[in-house]
């Protein structure tokens, strides 16, 4: 209670300092659900290269997408976490793969692993289905969005 009245009395001040209290917390919260349903977001304009992509070329995009991984990186019955896209590539069941938000629905950390058919994030301990991205342990009260993605034989591209 007293870390909870130190928080509020905390925000307050910062906000009052800033003078945008109000509307930094509308952001915040806005910001969930925005995630899940505009992917255009800030993956869309960064294009920071990682050692993720086989291809090795950052800029270059497989025809419509943004190569991603080999179907064989991705574990039947769990998945990979790209982070500077931002995105979890599940594989449910064999050969089923899913794409999902690798930003929490909670508060917008990027998940941290997968394991036993969910994926997890380590901030406030919420879970989310490998298989539609609901949630299956809260905080988190939204899924996490699906985002679209192309298997072409062994390649996993995501769409554009
Ligand atoms: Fe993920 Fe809180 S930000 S559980």
């Amino acid at each position: 209670m007293t870390t909870d009245k130190i928080s509020r009395r905390a925000l307050g001040g910062l906000a009052a300092a800033a003078g945008v209290g109000v509307p930094l917390l509308a952001a915040c919260s806005s910001d969930d659900p925005a995630t899940a349903n505009d992917p255009s977001g800030p993956s869309s304009s960064s294009s920071t290269p990682t050692g993720s992509t086989p291809a090795g070329s950052s800029s270059s995009a497989v025809a419509g997408g943004e190569a991603l991984a080999k179907t064989s990186d991705i574990d039947v019955g769990g998945g990979t976490i790209f982070s500077d896209q931002e995105v979890v590539v599940t594989q449910p069941a064999s050969g089923e793969f899913k794409c999902f938000t690798a930003v929490c629905s909670h508060q917008g950390c990027i998940v941290s692993d997968v394991s036993d058919g969910t994926i997890n994030c380590a901030c406030h301990g919420s879970q989310f289905s490998i298989d539609d991205g609901s949630v299956v342990t809260g905080p988190a009260t939204f899924p996490l969005a699906e985002e679209q993605i192309t298997v072409t034989g062994d390649e996993i591209t995501l769409n554009a």
